[in-house]
């Protein structure tokens, strides 16, 4: 893949990771992390579709059901238009959004259009900016305006950096987001980009005083593949399942005083309600959707998602929940390898 005419390296990086996604989306569509967990089914369930509420709040905005569009897009002209379909997606099924990277608009003020777009076409509904560990709060400030965002996603992407080519080899990250977090005027979430959160980290978040994190772990997306692809000597291949699961981190996030969002691997709106019972408050999907919109358009997005939501829906009441709130009372068996992990997790 070579950059177009002008195009600066960190804008040709957005559009490589978005065909390098779709390319190693057909890899990891058969990986189900899920199938460790298996929730229990009341056999007589005493519930009825119609009256399934699964409207939330998150960040002052309303979701008609726990989901976000997590980050992926915006920073090449490429990337402009995916983030407005999906920004036109998530406004019209009221679910939230986050824009990939946004870094990139204090230096290239040219790619704002692509990130302000989700504010456009979702003037209503939950949108989160996402940005690199090392932005300064005045820059981090100009983000959030510009985009008009409700949130602000940072990222700790520690594996994808070691493994790109051009990455950061600094990972002394949580002074600048101590900063961050005290002095932005919107809630910000520590975000996890497929490789998941271990449990000293939630801990130290939580003892820091932060409030939310975006669990993200492996199942899905897999930048460990990603940016091995990217160097030309492919050779961090051994580190592919380097990630903990976004089970193992919904495991590892049970005790803590925060709030936390699931996603990484999310491809069913059973996998999505194994999260939410799990406690997550919302359910984040990337690599699925990105799949649907590229490969098969619009269209077929929307209808993708329209019955994801559906089925979620009729999955709350099949396993005799009403609302949200009934959704971590679902009873759950652990399979082997994750029962083990639980175990040694209590004895840490
Ligand atoms: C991402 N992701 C991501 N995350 C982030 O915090 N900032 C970013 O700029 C990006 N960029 C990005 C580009 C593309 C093309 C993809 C597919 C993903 C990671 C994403 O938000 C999510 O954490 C992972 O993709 C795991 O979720 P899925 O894809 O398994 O649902």
């Amino acid at each position: 893949m070579r950059p177009e005419n002008n195009q600066s390296i960190r804008s040709h990086r957005k559009d490589e990771h978005l065909s390098l996604a779709e390319i190693f989306y057909q890899e990891t569509k058969n990986v189900d992390e899920f199938k460790q967990l298996s929730l229990i089914r009341p056999t007589l369930p005493e519930t009825r579709v119609d009256q399934v509420n699964l409207t939330s709040s998150l960040f002052n905005r309303s979701l008609d059901v726990p989901l976000y569009i997590n980050a992926m897009s915006g920073g090449s002209k490429r990337s402009f238009k995916i983030n407005q379909q999906l920004a036109q997606l998530a406004y019209e099924f009221n679910i939230g959004i986050a824009s990939g990277s946004a870094s990139i608009l204090v230096k290239e003020p040219e790619q704002a259009e692509s990130f302000a777009i989700l504010r456009k076409e979702n003037p209503t509904g939950l949108v989160m900016a996402n940005i690199n560990p090392f932005v300064p709060v005045s820059d981090a400030k100009h983000i959030v305006h510009t985009m008009q965002a409700d949130a602000l996603q940072i990222h700790v992407n520690v594996v994808q950096e070691i493994i790109m080519p051009e990455g950061d080899r600094d990972f002394v990250w949580l002074d600048n987001l101590k900063k961050l977090q005290a002095e932005l005027d919107v809630p910000v979430i520590i975000k996890e980009v497929g490789f998941g959160f271990d449990k000293h980290t939630l801990d130290l978040l939580e003892a820091e005083g932060f409030e939310t994190v975006d669990l993200s772990g492996s199942g899905g997306t897999n930048f460990a593949k990603i940016e091995n692809f990217r160097r030309p000597e492919h050779d961090y291949n051994y580190l592919d399942s380097i990630g903990l699961s976004t089970l193992q981190s919904l495991l590892n996030a049970q005790d803590i005083n925060m709030t936390y969002l699931a996603s990484g691997g999310v491809k069913t709106p059973l996998d999505a309600l194994k999260c939410l019972s799990l406690g997550a408050q919302a359910v984040g999907i990337s690599g699925v959707l990105l799949h649907q919109l590229e490969r098969h358009g619009y269209d077929q997005a929307k209808n993708w998602l329209a019955t994801f939501i559906k089925q979620l829906k009729e999955l709350t009441a099949v396993f005799g929940a009403q609302t949200v709130t009934d959704l971590p009372k679902i009873q759950k068996y652990y399979h082997l390898e994750l029962q083990n992990y639980r175990e040694q997790l209590s004895t840490d």
